[in-house]
């Protein structure tokens, strides 16, 4: 059976408790964190960018990418309610600058081409239709936006036994995709370039960045109306 968003929200909802205090902080969410703000910012410098964070969580890579950046917007999508209420009080220290909402990965509520960079950490196994999600992504990206997503590197051995194994055991069926599928994945959904890097470690992870195309990108069939051609971002900031 496919892991669904009905198990998602469970899972968050009960991890949400002790989610901070995780060990995973250490192992893999921080250093995915440091190796994306490198990123940003060896192609960005300190620019004002709008940036979205897809599966935010508690807030702690918003809080960091805020600390790092301080120049950007930031909007972070989270499908379960526990976990962006639980990160509360960091929300609350950087109103105004960062906004958390409570979405769907695969149904972005973001009219197409408003962000310079969109990122995902460590949250992407856990869609169900990861090809759905790499095509929003790619619409709220502006022209040359770069899309930088994280997640547990599973080809070599040692990785495919904590992710296909380990995590597959504690979360149920979720998704750690090869490096050739995400690959994949993203030259379907429109993207120009793709580069990845495998970070090895206790806990290796794969990071994909890829280029959005420079032509315009295409209005989402699930935003009609009011939403259809304006900037939610104006609205909700
Ligand atoms: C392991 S946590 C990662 C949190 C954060 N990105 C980090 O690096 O610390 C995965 C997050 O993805 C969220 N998530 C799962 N399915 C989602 C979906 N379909 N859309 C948006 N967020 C989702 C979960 O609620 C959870 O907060």
């Amino acid at each position: 059976m496919r892991y669904d968003k009905h198990q998602a929200t469970e899972e968050f909802t009960r991890w949400s408790k002790s989610y901070d205090r995780s060990i995973l902080q250490k192992l893999l969410f921080g250093p995915s964190h440091r190796a994306i703000i490198g990123r940003i910012r060896g192609r960005f410098g300190s620019n004002r960018l709008n940036l979205l964070d897809i599966g935010c969580g508690t807030g702690v890579f918003a809080h960091r990418m805020r600390e790092a950046l301080p120049e950007a917007r930031i909007w972070g999508i989270d499908l379960v309610s526990g976990m962006l209420e639980k990160g509360a009080e960091r929300w609350a220290a950087h109103a105004g600058r960062v906004q958390p909402i409570q979405g769907d990965s695969e149904r972005l509520p973001f009219a197409a081409g408003q962000f310079d960079v969109v990122t995902c950490s460590n949250s992407f196994h856990h869609y169900p239709h990861q090809d759905r999600a790499v095509a929003e992504m790619c619409r709220v990206l502006k022209p040359g936006g770069s899309l930088l997503l994280v997640d547990g590197y599973r080809d070599a051995p040692w990785g495919w036994f904590i992710y296909d194994v380990c995590v597959a055991t504690v979360e149920g069926n979720v998704h750690h995709c090869s490096r050739k599928r995400l690959r994949e994945l993203c030259q379907q959904a429109g993207f120009e370039t793709v580069t990845q890097k495998i970070h090895r470690g206790a806990a290796p992870f794969l990071l994909t960045e890829a280029i959005a195309p420079a032509s315009s990108p295409i209005p989402a069939p699930h935003l009609t109306g009011e939403h259809a051609g304006t900037s939610l971002l104006a609205k909700s900031a």
